[in-house]
C-alpha cells in the first residue's frame, strides 16, 4: 500500500465521518429541516429490564455503508469508533450477517430511557431508525408501617410504599383463611378494628414486569376478657372434683378463683393450673365442706369478666328433683285414667 492510497483512505473515511455526524444533529428535533420530524408511530421500543442487556437491532444496507448511534443527542458510536465514554456500550456485528450494526448496553438502567437513533449512511440518502428504548424497574417495597398492637375499635391506617417502573400498584391482604382481599391503594385504613381482624397483613406491590414484592404487619387487636365456658365434673364425695373455665381475651389474661368471695390458692389438695385462655382448678378427694358457690375471674388491663358455678353433691342436684317430681305427675295421670276406666263400666 502507498502513501496515496493510505491518504485516500483517510480522505474517505473523513468524509463519512463528517457527513454522518452532520447528518446526525440533523435528526435532532431542534435541527431539523422545516416539515421533518420523527415519525413516533413509526419508532420501535425495546422493552428491558433494569439490570438486563439491552439489544438495538440495526443492519447496514450492505458491506460498505456506514453507520452511527446516537443516545437522545449524543454521539455513542460512528462506524466502530466509540465516542461514548461508557464502558457498557459495545456494537455487536454477527459474523454471519456481516450487515448488523446493532448496539448492546449492558446493565442498562432508567437513565438509559429514551430515545436512541440508528444512523446509515447511503449515497445521499441517510437513513435514521429510531428506537425508544423502555427500562423497566421490578418492584420494591421501601416502606411499610411498624407491627401495631391496638385496642378493639381503634382505627389504624397502615402504609406500604414502592417504587418500580411502571409505577406499582399495591394491594392489601388480611392473611386468614378466607385471605380477604382489600382495595388496593398505598394506605389501608381500618376503623372500628374488631378482634377478628387482628393478624397479619401483606401489602404486594404489582407491575407487569416482575413477579411482585412483599411484606407484612403484624396488627394485634386487645380486647378485654369474656369467659365463654364454665364447667364443673366429677361432683362425688371422695371423688377429683374439676372445676374449668375458659376466656377469650388478648393480652392472656390472669385468672383467680373464688368459693363464696374467699380467694382460693393452691395446696391442700387443691391445684390451679393456667394455660394460655383456660384455668383448671382440681381438687382431690372432695369432701363436704368443699361444696359452694365458686368463681372465676379473668382480667387484663382492657378489663375483667367473672363467672360462677354452684358446686352441690350429686344426689341433692335440681335436675333429680326435676325428675321425681315428673314421675309423681304421671302416676296423677294413670290414677285418673284407671278411675274413668272403673266408672265406665
Ligand atoms: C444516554 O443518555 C443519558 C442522558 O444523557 C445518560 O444518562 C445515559 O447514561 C446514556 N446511556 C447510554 C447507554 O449511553
Ligand atoms: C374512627 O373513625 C370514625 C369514622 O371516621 C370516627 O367517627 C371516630 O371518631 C374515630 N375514632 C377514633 C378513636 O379516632
Ligand atoms: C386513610 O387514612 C389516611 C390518614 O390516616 C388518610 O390520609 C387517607 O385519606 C385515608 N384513606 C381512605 C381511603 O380513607
Ligand atoms: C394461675 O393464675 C393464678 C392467678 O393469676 C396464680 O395465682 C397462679 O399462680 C397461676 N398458676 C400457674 C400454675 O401459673
Ligand atoms: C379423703 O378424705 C377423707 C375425709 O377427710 C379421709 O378420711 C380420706 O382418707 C381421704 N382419702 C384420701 C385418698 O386422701
Ligand atoms: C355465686 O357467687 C357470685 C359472686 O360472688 C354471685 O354473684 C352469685 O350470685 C353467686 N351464686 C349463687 C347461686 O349464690
Amino acid at each position: 500500500m502507498d502513501i496515496m492510497t493510505a491518504v485516500q483512505d483517510a480522505c474517505v473515511s473523513g468524509q463519512w465521518l463528517t457527513a454522518i455526524v452532520l447528518s446526525l444533529f440533523c435528526f435532532l428535533p431542534s435541527c431539523l429541516p422545516a416539515g421533518q420530524t420523527v415519525d413516533y408511530s413509526s419508532v420501535e421500543s425495546v422493552v428491558s429490564r433494569q439490570g438486563d442487556t439491552a439489544l438495538l437491532r440495526c443492519y447496514l444496507l450492505d458491506g460498505i455503508s456506514k453507520g452511527a448511534w446516537l443516545n437522545r443527542s449524543s454521539i455513542i458510536f460512528a462506524g466502530n469508533d466509540k465516542w461514548s465514554g461508557d464502558p457498557r456500550v459495545s456494537i455487536v456485528s454477527n459474523v454471519v450477517d456481516k450487515h448488523e450494526y446493532s448496539l448492546q448496553i449492558q446493565k442498562v438502567d432508567v437513565s438509559d430511557d429514551g430515545l436512541y437513533t440508528c444512523s446509515i449512511q447511503s449515497k445521499r440518502n441517510p437513513r435514521p431508525k429510531h428506537i425508544q428504548l423502555i427500562v423497566k424497574v421490578p418492584p420494591k417495597i421501601y416502606d411499610i408501617s411498624s407491627d401495631i398492637t391496638v385496642n378493639e375499635g381503634s382505627n389504624i391506617s397502615l402504609i406500604c410504599t414502592a417504587t418500580g417502573k411502571p409505577e406499582p400498584t399495591i394491594f392489601w391482604r388480611h392473611i386468614t383463611p378466607l385471605a380477604k382481599k382489600h382495595e388496593s391503594g398505598e394506605c389501608l385504613n381500618i376503623t372500628g378494628i374488631t378482634r377478628d381482624q387482628t393478624g397479619d397483613y401483606e401489602c404486594s406491590a404489582q407491575n407487569d414486569i416482575a413477579s411482585p414484592d412483599t411484606k407484612t404487619v403484624k396488627v394485634i387487636v386487645n380486647f378485654p376478657p369474656t369467659i365463654h365456658e364454665m364447667k364443673s365434673h366429677g361432683l362425688g364425695l371422695g371423688r377429683t372434683a374439676l372445676l374449668r373455665c375458659e376466656a377469650a381475651a388478648v393480652p392472656t389474661p390472669e385468672f383467680e378463683w373464688f368459693k363464696g368471695g374467699q380467694r382460693i390458692y393452691r395446696g391442700q389438695g387443691i391445684d390451679i393450673k393456667n394455660l394460655s385462655s383456660r384455668s383448671v382448678l382440681t381438687m382431690t378427694n372432695m369432701t363436704e365442706d368443699r361444696y359452694g358457690n365458686y368463681t372465676c375471674t379473668a382480667t387484663n388491663r382492657l378489663g375483667a369478666a367473672s363467672a360462677s358455678v354452684p358446686l352441690i353433691p350429686p344426689n341433692t342436684a335440681p335436675y333429680g328433683t326435676t325428675g321425681s317430681a315428673e314421675v309423681v305427675q304421671a302416676c296423677r295421670y294413670l290414677i285418673l285414667a284407671l278411675s274413668c276406666y272403673i266408672s265406665v263400666y
